[in-house]
């Protein structure tokens, strides 16, 4: 037996799904409970589940009968290329994520604090004072530029402008959705949106394998692409990766600053006890994450049926915890509408925590995000003092596989007076 959904024709669903994904699928869950079956247009139909307990089901198919990567390949394969953790699976992933884990731990990026706290300050410093500006986009020109120094590892000016002025072109002609689902014979004609796209990832492509050349003739550093070159990775595959850590890392990063932002700014008792206390900053971010998930669902597409809360989801369906929800669940997190980041602050994890989705597809840069999130909130804390113009909560609103806040986090930022020292 399949598990119940709506009856609405797939488009009903699709259009809904764009307009409004949070409140369509809070809808679904009340009606069919926490496990249901929707339909996209020109997809297989996919299966949500909404508790940690099922989630985790879902991710146990990591193990064999789930293709996390299949489940991406189509919106990503032209970007990132066919050497990816993001759209392998089997064997082929395994060798690369095996790769990627060691430069990504927690030790590992815990020495990189001090260049992201320094690039964040040059950045901040440029800020407008006094009048209203979109802190997501801000925080993109960080998260793009740690990108840039710390994992692609340039330091040459020159070329890290470049870079700086081709890569948000290259993502957003990239990852708009005439893009993902233009089929392959439209991809060739050489004029329009989707030809310029390839103009541009060629231009990248150009700068990203003479960097990884001019490095293989100087190994070392303590950049990403430093530590990849120790391994045995080709050079199309180290590029591969690069473009990998760049659309999978520095949109989500700078959305998850930006709801940071959106939510403090409007709770004046959490704001007072920032930046300083660094246990309570790093519960407020992972309760940031809870309460706003900006990746909001994690889909394996399966390759043999799966049995899941008591339905059997057939061969060639997806199925994935839908993450907003399954962090709603009150079960796991009591009075989940209430924001507490005492939730975090003493005893284990909770399992039902699950931003950077699961299994052995778990985000490989979990640890980073963390500490960008950590640093960049205390360097903008200890500089300015930010207010939101309208304290109304912003709307969340879908943006390729993120939830992004509807008006792109509005804040007005002003001088601190006296600056605050550390
Ligand atoms: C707040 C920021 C971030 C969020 C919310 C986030 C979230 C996620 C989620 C939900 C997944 C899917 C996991 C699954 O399917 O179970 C994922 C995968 C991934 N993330 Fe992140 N991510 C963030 C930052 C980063 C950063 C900074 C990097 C790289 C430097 C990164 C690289 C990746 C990669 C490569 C994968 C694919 C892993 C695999 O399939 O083996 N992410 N991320």
């Amino acid at each position: 037996m399949i598990p119940p959904g709506p009856r609405l024709p797939s488009v009903v669903q699709t259009a809904w799904f764009m307009r409004d994904a949070p409140g369509m699928l809070a809808r679904f869950q009340r009606r069919y409970g926490p496990i249901f079956a929707v339909r996209y247009t020109g997809f297989p139909p996919e299966v949500y589940v909404t508790t940690a307990e099922l989630a985790e089901q879902v991710y146990r198919t990591d193990q064999g009968g789930g293709r996390a990567g299949e489940a991406r390949r189509d919106f990503l394969e032209h970007i990132v290329g066919s050497h990816s953790v993001l759209t392998l699976d089997g064997d082929p992933w395994w060798r690369h994520r095996k790769l990627l884990n060691p430069p990504l731990r927690a030790k590992q990026v815990a020495g990189y604090h001090d260049d992201i706290a320094a690039i964040a300050a040059e950045k901040i410093a440029t800020w407008p004072l006094g009048r209203p500006f979109a802190l997501r986009d801000r925080m993109q020109d960080i998260t793009l530029e740690i990108i840039i120094r710390l994992i692609f590892g340039i330091r040459d000016a020159g070329r890290v402008d470049r870079l700086r002025a081709l890569l948000p072109e290259l993502i957003e002609t990239g990852g708009s959705m005439l893009a993902t689902m233009l089929p392959e014979k439209l991809r060739r004609v050489p004029y329009g949106p989707y030809a310029r796209f390839v103009r541009l990832r060629a231009q990248v492509d150009a700068i990203l394998f003479d960097e990884i050349r001019r490095r293989r003739t100087a190994p070392g550093g303590t950049d990403v692409l430093g530590r990849l070159l120790d391994t045995e990775l080709a050079d199309q595959e180290i590029r591969d990766e690069l473009i990998t850590m760049l659309i999978a890392g520095h949109e989500t990063t700078a959305t998850g600053l930006a709801w940071a932002f959106e939510r403090i700014l409007r709770m004046p008792e959490i704001l007072e006890r920032l930046p300083d206390d660094e246990a309570y900053l790093d519960a407020v971010v992972k309760e940031v994450l809870r309460v706003r998930p900006v990746v909001y669902e994690a889909p394996r597409l399966l390759d043999a049926p799966l049995e899941l809360g008591g339905y059997e989801i057939p061969a060639g369906w997806y199925a994935g915890p839908y993450i907003p929800l399954v962090h709603r669940d009150p079960a796991a997190f009591p009075e989940p509408e209430e924001f507490r980041p005492e939730r975090f602050l003493d005893g284990p994890q909770n399992r039902a925590w699950m931003p950077f989705g699961g299994g052995r597809r778990f985000c490989v840069g979990a640890q980073l995000a963390l500490l960008e999130m950590r640093v960049i909130i205390r360097e903008v804390l200890h500089r300015l003092e930010l207010a939101a113009p309208d304290q109304a909560p912003e709307a969340r609103r879908l943006k390729n596989v993120t939830l992004a806040p509807a008006n792109l986090t509005r804040v007005i930022a002003r001088a601190r007076t006296p600056a605050r020292t550390r």
